[in-house]
């Protein structure tokens, strides 16, 4: 496929996406900066890597693919800048972004994952001037972008049937087209299902500290017509045992072969009682989520900073002057809490160490 090929694809995914929070802007990487929404819509653009990996590191850009994709575009911006006009001098400004770029969140699988495709490419024999090589890296970075945007409608395609007519329907976090290259993954399932009629009703957690459910779940489910209600994080115990819920559905930010998966904090907390209340608990997440290698306990938990939990998202301070707090920004439930995992390739049932690895085999 060509450069003008790859383009003419994700322009016509774009129709299907509902936004895209993260382009390629001739050069420059654009963004919409999440941080501020629902108050204002600022897009905001850059041709530098370490201006990229600030806004990755501050959550203007976050979800594991967006993460991926925003990276896979940085190392593209980083190459197609670079001074000099020798091969191996913009193969050294695409390495270099890479690295800077892949120590901005440890835990976003995708990050790792498209960052390996981007130096697969920039290290490959195959293309031999300059201009082949801006091009090649570029084509890269938009395929690793629609591929995220078609797996997320396959995905919502599997897991529709998963959400009954009438079904109060739980998500945690932000998981829609604001944190993939635009449809989204969990929230992608459920605006799959209800696109297809299916009456279905949201409940979202406003997920503290940094209110990815408040402040951007809400405003996609608003844009996008569906009905919802908006929870405290600790009402999810009540929900349950009150049969005010019927079934979760998040995403994920690493899925081991084991079942295991890391998402936003709390995931943890709702699996344990959706459980304990007979309700399903689903993840959604492409398979460049899934880390083939990684055991359980062997990467690494993102902890930031106090002050996200010592204030609401730094403009009011809630505790006492000098306050200390943890701040884990996921947690890992076990695959014994979890009922399915919906991929682009189909959906992967208990026991996960079996049909995790098939899915894996079959792309
Ligand atoms: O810290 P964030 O906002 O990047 O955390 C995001 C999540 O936990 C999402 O559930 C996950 O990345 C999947 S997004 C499709």
């Amino acid at each position: 496929m060509t450069l003008d090929e790859v383009w003419e694809r994700l322009e016509s995914l774009f129709e299907k996406a509902d936004l895209r929070p993260v382009e390629w802007a001739g050069g420059a990487v654009r963004w919409l900066d999440v941080t501020l929404l629902p108050w204002e819509e600022k897009w905001r653009e850059t041709r530098s890597v370490e201006r990229l990996a600030e806004a990755i590191r501050r959550l203007e850009i976050r979800g594991a693919p967006a993460i991926g994709v925003a990276a896979a575009l940085g190392v593209a911006m980083a190459v197609h800048n670079a001074g000099g006009a020798t091969r191996e001098s913009l193969v050294e400004a695409g390495l270099r972004a890479a690295e800077v770029l892949r120590a901005t969140r440890p835990t976003a699988y995708n990050l790792f994952w498209a960052l390996e495709r981007m130096k697969r490419v920039l290290q490959s024999p195959g293309p031999r001037s300059p201009g082949e090589l801006r091009d090649r890296v570029l084509e890269e970075a938009l395929r690793i972008q629609a591929e995220d945007i078609e797996a997320n409608i396959r995905m919502g395609e599997h897991g529709a049937p998963l959400i009954p007519d009438g079904a109060t329907v739980l998500t945690h976090c932000n998981t829609g087209a604001l944190a993939t290259a635009g449809y989204g993954t969990a929230l992608g399932v459920i605006r799959t299902a209800w696109r297809r009629g299916r009456d279905i009703r949201v409940i979202a957690t406003e997920t503290r500290p940094l209110l990815q459910g408040a402040r951007l779940t809400a405003w996609e489910l608003r844009r996008e017509g569906i009905p919802f209600k908006l929870v405290t994080d600790n009402s999810v115990g009540y929900l349950a045992s009150n049969d005010l819920v019927d079934l979760a559905i998040v995403g994920a930010d690493r899925i081991l072969t084991t079942g295991h998966f890391a998402n936003k904090i709390g995931t943890y907390m709702i699996a344990v009682l959706l459980k304990r209340h007979g309700k399903k608990m689903y993840t959604a997440a492409p398979t460049s989520t899934i880390d083939p290698r990684s055991r359980p306990g062997e990467f690494k938990i993102e902890l930031r900073s106090p002050e996200e939990v010592t204030s609401i998202m730094g403009r009011l301070t809630i505790a006492p002057p000098g306050t200390d707090a943890l701040n884990p920004a996921f947690d890992v439930t076990p695959p014994e809490l979890l009922d399915a995992v919906v991929t682009e390739r189909g959906v992967a049932r208990p026991p996960f160490e079996e049909s995790i690895p098939k899915l894996l085999e079959g792309g």
